[in-house]
């Protein structure tokens, strides 16, 4: 049986913290899973991670549902959280009912996390009416990079804090099971965390939420082209891949990979009657 959203939203109200990161592959999945992962969230940071592009607007629908598919068949037990892309949700309640529906059918996923505050709160509902969990995602939300100007820290002034704890109060009314918090003053993370009953799970939001989510790359040193603030290196997996395929070069170079242990070996009275037939 797979992680819950009740036994998610029962870590908060145990005082458990609650560790949970992205992965868009199989063998990914595997390994997150085994380290003893409940929740992973197939993001749309694939966008960047997996396909190279610079936001995640060019995500779509399709490549969410390819990388779920994968993480899905990778796992037995983690809850798995599939993102709604860019203009999946936004236009109309129905399309995001349609699409949620799609995530969870096609690609076996547990739940979807979709971007916004208060004016997606009727959507949320709607989602979850038709029995899809939802986990909301407030602050810096990455879609709407255009509008920040960027990957700023939202909630800084009494406005924009005060707006941001009414969105996570009507994403809690709104039957969201959990609430990803990016990029917002520890101290409003921490209040936030106070106010609702729904587990907040911070990114570049400090320590007081009741759970972390970080992108996997990031946290393995595997994604060189940004390493955000709010992230560590757990280890240099990139740097520990460049050093083994370095040394795979240099062994197909001085003949000293493969060799006859990788090999599979003929019958030597089968060689011998092949040349015999040469000879003859
Ligand atoms: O797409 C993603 O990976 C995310 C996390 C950064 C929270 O939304």
């Amino acid at each position: 049986m797979r992680v819950s959203i009740n036994e998610i939203m029962a870590m908060k109200a145990n005082g458990e913290r609650i560790a949970m990161l992205t992965a868009y592959d199989y063998t990914m999945a595997t390994l997150v899973e085994s380290a003893g992962i409940p929740l992973i969230l197939v993001g749309d940071t694939l966008g960047m991670i997996m396909l190279g592009n610079d936001s995640t607007i060019p995500v779509t629908l399709n490549d969410i549902i390819h990388h779920t598919r994968a993480v899905v068949r990778g796992t037995k037990k983690a809850l798995i959280v599939a993102d709604m892309p860019f203009m999946t949700y936004q236009v109309s309640i129905e399309e995001a009912i349609r699409n949620a529906g799609r995530l969870m059918q096609e690609t076996g996923c547990q739940a979807v996390k979709l971007e916004g505050g208060e004016w997606m709160a009727d959507t949320i509902a709607s989602i979850v009416r038709c029995g899809i969990p939802v986990m909301g995602h407030l602050g810096f939300t990455p879609q709407s990079v255009n509008i920040f100007g960027g990957p700023r820290v939202q909630g800084k002034t009494e406005e924009s804090a005060a707006q941001i704890i009414r969105d996570a109060q009507a994403l809690e009314e709104a039957g969201a099971f959990a609430i990803v918090l990016e990029l917002v003053p520890q101290e409003l993370a921490a209040y936030i965390s106070e106010r609702i009953s729904i587990p907040t799970i911070g990114i570049g939001a400090g320590p007081d939420c009741d759970g972390e989510v970080q992108v996997l790359h990031d946290i393995l040193g595997m994604y060189p082209d940004f390493t955000p603030r709010h992230t560590r290196r757990f280890a240099e997996v990139g740097t520990a891949i460049k050093t083994a395929i370095e040394g795979y070069i240099a062994a197909v170079h001085d003949s000293s990979f493969p060799t006859a242990k990788q090999s599979s070996h003929l019958d030597p009275k089968v060689l011998a009657l092949l040349k015999a037939e040469d000879e003859g």
